[in-house]
């Protein structure tokens, strides 16, 4: 887990590394905030919602609302709380 201040880490001098986010190849910073990068390539629908289908994105930046669930190689995870790694295949959670 990443404690640090989650768009600060947007702002450091850090390697791009390849992520997939539902298909699309983009390159986002290594070890930064998985929902701050996402946020920052304009990426603001992270699952819809099981009961009205809206889209959810992040709201709490800090584990406790779960709007930000992704899949990341099948297993859903909160972007809050997950560092970017080289290679990730991220997906929009279900619900
Ligand atoms: S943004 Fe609230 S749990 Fe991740």
């Amino acid at each position: 887990m990443n404690d640090d201040l989650p768009f600060l880490d947007l702002n450091e001098d850090r390697k791009l590394v390849f992520v997939s986010f539902g298909g699309e190849n983009m390159h986002l910073p290594e070890g930064a905030n998985l929902a701050a990068a996402l946020l920052g390539t304009g990426v603001l629908t992270f699952r819809n919602s099981a009961i009205s289908g809206a889209p959810r994105g992040p709201f709490c930046m800090m584990g406790a609302c779960y709007d930000c669930r992704v899949k990341v190689a099948g297993e859903t995870v909160q972007a809050c709380m997950t560092i970017v790694r080289a290679g990730m295949v991220v997906e929009q959670a279900d619900g």
